[in-house]
């Protein structure tokens, strides 16, 4: 365990803060999460109960040790509850949105608690402009499955002071990830260059020259090891488009980071990807059947 960091907070208990809060518990973490939607913080302990029975089922963590894990994970109810040393947010991508959450969280915390952001696209200088703290704030940018993806971009602002920035980065080697440190900039770095990969899938899918499982099937061969369709399905298309726009949005709106109708079509229907069962493709099981 990093030294000063016992207890983490995770706050969003969608996609990302299951993942993070379950990476934090197997790791040895007191873990605290906090949905605004109590039901949804609870369905998220469940499927991080099951998620940690599965892999001590199949050896990859010892019983003993899963169910030590699951102890030390908790919902809390109040974003109040949330007293920890390192607390990470994981809510939507929303700058007004993330603002509050921190602004709560000061409130009721100790001034050496690290406050950091999972935010995948907003400017981590901006989130911090309200704060009391701004030297105890970064970015603390996961992939998506968190418990799988080992990258970190640890995002420094101007005002992360050097002591936050070697707490999160060993805190990122006590929970198996290989930490990256990166400045602040719009999309960090993967998410960026990552930008073209997607919105130059989806403009040849709309321009009939292929179609979805071929575009995937291609990019797959050629070696990566999702296609473009079925990561957007993963992340959730909605959140792949909240960060298009607000990429976009920070490069001053250039046309190669131009969102795609496609994308908004797909959010409009509520074809969100996986999370909904249906977006590229349809989710039945296990079954990924395109859908066009
Ligand atoms: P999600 O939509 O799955 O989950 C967001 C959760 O936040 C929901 O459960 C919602 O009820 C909760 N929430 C909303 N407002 C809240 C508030 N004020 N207080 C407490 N909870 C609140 O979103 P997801 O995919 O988990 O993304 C969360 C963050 O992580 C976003 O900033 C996103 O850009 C970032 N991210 C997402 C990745 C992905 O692949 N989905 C990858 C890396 C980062």
């Amino acid at each position: 365990m990093t030294v000063g960091i016992r207890t983490v907070g995770v706050i969003g208990a969608g996609t990302m803060g299951q993942g993070i809060a379950q990476t934090c518990a197997t790791s040895g973490y007191q873990v605290l999460l906090f949905d605004q939607k109590q039901q949804l913080a609870e369905q998220a302990i469940r499927k991080i109960e099951s998620s940690v029975k599965h892999l001590a089922d199949k050896g990859k963590l010892e019983q003993q040790a899963a169910l030590e894990s699951l102890e030390r994970l908790r919902s809390v109810q109040t974003i109040n509850d949330v007293s920890a040393d390192l607390i990470i947010e994981a809510v939507v991508e929303d700058l007004p949105i993330k603002q509050s959450v921190f602004s709560a969280l000061e409130n009721v915390n100790a001034p050496n608690t690290i406050l950091a952001t999972n935010t995948s696209s907003l400017t981590v200088t901006r989130i911090a402009s309200g704060l009391n703290r701004p030297e105890r704030f970064a970015g603390l940018h996961f992939f998506n499955p968190a418990p799988v993806m080992k990258l970190v971009e640890v995002v420094q602002t101007p005002a992360t002071s050097s002591d936050t920035l070697a707490a999160l980065r060993d805190f990122c080697i006590t929970i198996g990830k290989q930490p990256v440190m990166v400045h602040d900039s719009p999309g960090f770095i993967v998410n960026r260059v990552a930008r073209h990969f997607y919105l130059e899938a989806l403009k040849i899918v709309e321009e009939g020259t292929a179609d979805v499982e071929t575009v995937d099937e291609l990019l797959r061969a050629s070696g990566f090891r999702m296609g473009p369709f079925e990561l957007m399905d993963l992340i959730g298309i909605d959140v792949n488009l909240a960060v298009s726009k607000s990429i976009h949005s920070a490069f001053g709106e250039e046309s190669r980071f131009q969102p795609r109708r496609l994308q908004q079509q797909k959010v409009d229907a509520g074809e969100l990807g996986r999370k909904t069962g249906k977006g590229f493709y349809r989710y039945e099981g296990r079954s990924t059947k395109y859908e066009g």
